[in-house]
């Protein structure tokens, strides 16, 4: 099975080579029989035209399975003042209608959540982020005029609404319900108090929710939500939202389980997916090697699982989850380990499975 992969900037080729030695490791010793594709795709062969955007996607079609590292660098923008690079990332996700963002929210062990009231097991979600439509369908639309004003756009559709809503009520049946209390729930994220998009979102959230009578529908507007993921982590299940909101509520949830050293997702439709850390380039420490790999290992764990490889995705978890218990961390989380004696502890974990 061919698999692209992107190197992404700045921590972006240290994180991912760590990726690749997990994957070695599941060829060599677990016949994994994945064949990681390498693209040095990044901010400066953009910007060069070594790659485009279009040839991008048309690879990434090809594939139908990508396993991403983070994009974007500051210094490198168009025109508008946005960075050139999440075009790409961008492009991917709308140009292989990659329509839902999974995040899952966990506080994993030995991880110490700053919510002093919370301990391992206790938090534990999913974002479930609408990734077609919603403010940033905007991005490659949009316009300045004159320096006096710029409009961007939020699209909300029917078809667009049904299914995120129909993918975050069956991944509630799949769960166990929130740990405080077992129940299965879908939260619906808006602000359908004031603009007319959400309140439709709303109302198409709410007739999926009617074909789902074993799980409970709730509902909150995206300021109470923000305190709510703050206050009462353990009492939430699964959320569903738009696109915006949904990139700006992961990262709020992701401080909340140690931050975003930790936070991975993956981009899928039913034909295909992209797995990546939801955390960016970090220019600031690349090539330091003192990176935390675990965003990404755990990104790959999430593509195993997609491509049904239940046991290596487990495998690969399993051994992200006893390096951290057997006290190895990154300088993020406070701990002395560098992005390959953490990734060391992995494979070794992994080889004594
Ligand atoms: C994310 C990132 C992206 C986003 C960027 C890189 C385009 O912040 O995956 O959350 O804004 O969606
Ligand atoms: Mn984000």
């Amino acid at each position: 099975m061919d698999v692209m992969v992107i190197m992404g900037d700045g921590i972006g080729p240290e994180v991912m080579k760590a990726a690749l030695r997990i994957l070695d490791v599941l060829n060599d010793n677990y016949s994994a029989e994945i064949n990681p594709v390498i693209y040095d795709i990044n901010s400066e062969t953009l910007i060069s035209k070594k790659w485009t955007l279009d040839k991008i996607i048309e690879e990434a079609k090809r594939f139908k399975v990508i396993l991403k590292a983070p994009l974007g660098n500051p210094k490198i923008r168009s025109a508008e003042g946005t960075e050139l690079a999440l075009d790409i990332v961008l492009g991917l996700r709308f140009g292989l209608d990659l329509y839902a963002n999974i995040r899952p929210i966990r506080l994993l062990p030995s991880v110490i959540s700053p919510l002093r009231y919370f301990g391992p097991g206790s938090i534990d979600y999913v974002i479930v982020r609408e990734n077609s439509e919603g403010l940033y369908a905007s991005h490659f639309g949009g316009l300045i005029l004159r320096d006096e004003l710029a409009i961007d756009v939020q699209t909300i559709t029917r078809k667009g609404t049904e299914r995120i809503a129909e993918i975050a009520f069956e991944l509630a049946r799949s769960r166990k319900g929130a740990p405080s209390d077992g129940i299965k729930k879908v939260l619906c994220i808006d602000k359908s108090n004031v603009l007319k998009s959400f309140a439709f979102f709303r109302k198409i959230f709410s007739e999926v929710a009617k074909r789902y009578s074993d799980v409970e529908a709730e509902f909150m507007y995206a300021d109470a939500a923000a305190q709510y993921m703050i206050l009462h982590p353990d009492r939430l299940d699964v959320i569903v939202t738009e696109n915006m909101f949904g990139d700006l509520l992961s990262d709020l949830a992701a401080a909340t389980v140690g931050g975003l050293g930790l936070a991975y997702s993956a981009n899928v439709s039913k034909e295909a997916g992209m797995f990546e850390p939801v955390h960016g380039s970090a220019i600031d420490i690349a090539g330091k090697n003192i990176a935390n790999p675990v965003a990404m290992l755990l990104s790959l764990s999430m593509m195993l699982s997609w491509l049904n490889m239940k046991n290596l995705a487990e495998l690969v978890e399993g051994a992200v989850i006893k390096a951290l218990e057997s006290g190895h961390a990154t300088p993020d989380l406070g701990g002395k380990d560098t992005t390959t004696s953490f990734t060391e502890f992995v494979i070794s974990n992994l080889l004594n499975n």
